[in-house]
């Protein structure tokens, strides 16, 4: 939170990171529907200054010497180009020693492998060889295949059964440079980039894997381990997550999603569920390439191995020289590019609402049935924010917009695909909060109250009901919003939550605009000196009845249940209530703990959601 010891440092760093945001608002595809495209002839794309980089292709093979000649000879054909070097990378793994007949055999088919290895030349740049003494495994044979030692340097991890198209490098290299060493066309929360066509969606129940022709590159946070590009940053920060909860013994392990069964039967033998755990935590993407008639740049063989009980065959159709496609990839900017997550469903990124037409265009994306969730988050910690939108997941709750004050936390959400609303930008804009006057300790609270006020104005001219909720309650199920509305009212209020409602109506937009608005700015001086309980649905309230109008009180107590004041747990959760809530004054500890004894603390040690919830759309 924006505290004001820190505000001004605070604020130029969030002006710098507000433009960006701003950027790719402007350009999401939500808002402005694609208009323009760049095509970039990658083969012949030269640019001068921000092309150097280093790329080590890291060959993973085991005692394959078949597929291992076949994968390192479509490395060799490939097109290269002059002036940045390749490196060549082979780790062979070791046999697991045994007392059986067969130890002869291995010996020499790994001597074999070793032979040829050394025999293979390699032109476009060094060649290193690391021959284990001992079996590694697949896990190890990934991480500890690269620790990277500048921010200048890719791998590219291949393991033997692949073969490559011949244009892959070249695909590889102007990747780099479109999607990478453009600092205006980069992003830090992408980990890199799978030449493998796309085919599996792990989260359960998810969305089927279907794109357009005409998208050729799109963003999706699935690893695809049949020739994935790694990009060093995003690599080490996983090695050290990776580091720290193998040695505490935390496991990789994510309801809902696929990969935890397999981890669950092979456990340290296979590496994707790790990675997938720190993917999912941090909202990282990949890059997937899209071709037509199920062809990609990069294609298994799915040789017999840790993998494949039996030989499978090839996944896919190898790009070649001659294909269509090959000189002409539309490299699109990020901004203009989809984004998935493990459900397959589309992500929004960067909706950041600053001014009332902002968020006119993002209540109509995200209203359901003609019903808005509002949701105040000024007061709220980031790992209360965090748990309710793993319970906003888990229900299939997507109509909603979180306003709170300007953080880095905000817009992280907004990152990874949440709306928001920047609640210190948003209420610059109306000229009643410059003639208030307020001191700083009084700024949240008027802030809050006027940003309620006329998000709620923008949503009755859209003609949607809106429901204010804070961060202080949870929603067992969505039936309150069916429920509790009684048609003869169009105000609703919690007897001592901070829960409001406000339903489309005329009459309601006609009292709300003309009669009460612009009364708001007197009431809040007014209760800023008073002392009147400080809560946007009592003050509302007050001001309504005040002038005549009817509100209805809804009580809580019939449909909610209030954690704090004894020991709230699984047993006494009452599933036919609709909500849980707690006092705002009650410490994080309590908290914590009851709603974990009530299985409703749905969120793990690094903050992150510990299931995936696929809902079809
Ligand atoms: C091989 O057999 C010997 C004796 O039969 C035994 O002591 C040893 O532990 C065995 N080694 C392995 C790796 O199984
Ligand atoms: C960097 O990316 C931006 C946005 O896509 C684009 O307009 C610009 O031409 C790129 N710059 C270079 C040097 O490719
Ligand atoms: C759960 O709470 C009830 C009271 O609501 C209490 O009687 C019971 O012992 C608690 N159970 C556990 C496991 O804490």
């Amino acid at each position: 939170m924006v505290g004001p010891p820190k505000r001004h440092f605070l604020f130029l760093f969030i002006l710098s990171l507000c433009v960006l945001l701003l950027y790719s608002y402007h350009h999401s595809s939500l808002l402005s529907p694609i208009s323009s495209e760049t095509t970039t002839q990658f083969p012949h794309h030269v640019s001068t200054t921000s092309d150097s980089f280093t790329l080590t292709i890291k060959v993973l093979t085991f005692n394959r010497l078949h597929a291992l000649s076949r994968c390192l000879r479509s490395l060799a054909r490939a097109q290269y180009l002059p002036g940045n070097p390749v490196h060549l990378h082979v780790f062979i793994d070791h046999f697991v020693p045994s007392n059986d007949s067969n130890m002869d055999q291995k010996l020499r088919e790994s001597h074999k492998i070793l032979g040829f290895v050394d025999g293979f030349e390699w032109k476009w740049g060094q060649k290193m060889v690391h021959y284990r003494t001992t079996n590694a495994g697949l896990q190890a044979q990934w991480l500890e295949a690269w620790w990277p030692t500048s921010d200048n340097e890719f791998a590219f991890v291949v393991e033997d059964d692949l073969e490559l198209s011949p244009l892959y490098y070249k695909f590889l290299r102007s990747l780099i440079l479109n999607y990478y060493n453009n600092a205006s066309n980069s992003s830090p929360h992408i980990y890199g980039a799978t030449l493998q066509r796309p085919r599996f969606v792990p989260g359960k129940h998810g969305n089927k894997l279907q794109l357009d022709g005409g998208t050729q590159l799109f963003l999706y946070q699935l690893v695809g381990t049949w020739g994935q590009l790694l990009f060093p940053k995003p690599w080490k920060e996983f090695r050290l997550w990776y580091d720290q909860h193998k040695a505490k013994g935390i496991k990789p392990l994510l309801e809902g999603m696929v990969t935890t069964g397999w981890y669950k039967r092979m456990g340290e033998r296979i590496w994707t569920p790790w990675f997938i755990k720190f993917i999912h935590s941090r909202g990282y993407f990949n890059i997937y390439t899209n071709f037509e008639h199920e062809r990609a740049l990069s294609v298994s063989h799915r040789d017999a191995g840790v993998n494949y009980g039996k030989t499978a065959g090839p996944d896919s159709q190898l790009l070649d020289e001659n294909s269509l496609l090959s000189n002409l990839i539309n490299m699109q900017p990020l901004s203009k590019m989809k984004w998935y997550d493990f459900c397959f469903r589309e992500v929004l990124p960067g909706r950041v609402v600053m001014n009332l037409d902002d968020l006119g265009a993002v209540l109509h994306s995200v209203q359901r049935e003609q019903t808005i969730l509002l949701v105040s988050l000024f007061g709220a910690s980031e790992m209360i924010t965090r748990n309710l939108l793993c319970h906003f997941e888990r229900l299939n709750i997507q109509n909603y917009i979180l306003m709170g004050p300007r953080s880095d936390f905000l817009f992280d959400l907004a990152r990874r695909g949440h709306p928001v609303l920047d609640a210190d930008q948003f209420v610059t804009t109306f000229g009643v909060y410059r003639s208030l006057g307020f001191q700083e300790s009084n700024a949240m609270l008027i802030e809050d109250v006027l940003v309620k006020a006329y998000a709620i104005k923008k949503s009755l001219e859209c003609s949607y009901n809106t429901w204010v909720i804070d961060g202080n309650m949870l929603f067992l199920n969505t039936n309150l919003f069916l429920e509790s509305i009684d048609s003869a009212y169009d105000f609703y209020t919690g007897e001592s939550l901070e829960l409001y409602y406000v339903k489309s109506s005329p009459s309601a937009h006609k009292i709300w605009t003309d009669t009460f608005l612009n009364d708001v700015p007197a009431l809040v001086n007014k209760v800023l000196h008073s002392k009147e309980s400080k809560s946007f649905a009592y003050m509302m309230t007050t001001l309504l009845e005040h002038k005549g109008f009817r509100v209805k009180r809804l009580n809580e107590k019939s449909f909610g249940m209030k954690i704090g004041d004894q020991d709230f747990n699984q047993s006494s959760l009452d599933v036919s209530k609709r909500l849980v809530y707690w006092p705002k004054d009650l410490s994080m500890d309590v908290i914590h703990k009851q709603l974990q004894g009530s299985s409703l603390w749905n969120i793990d040690e690094d903050s992150s959601c510990t299931a995936v919830v696929c809902h079809k759309s």
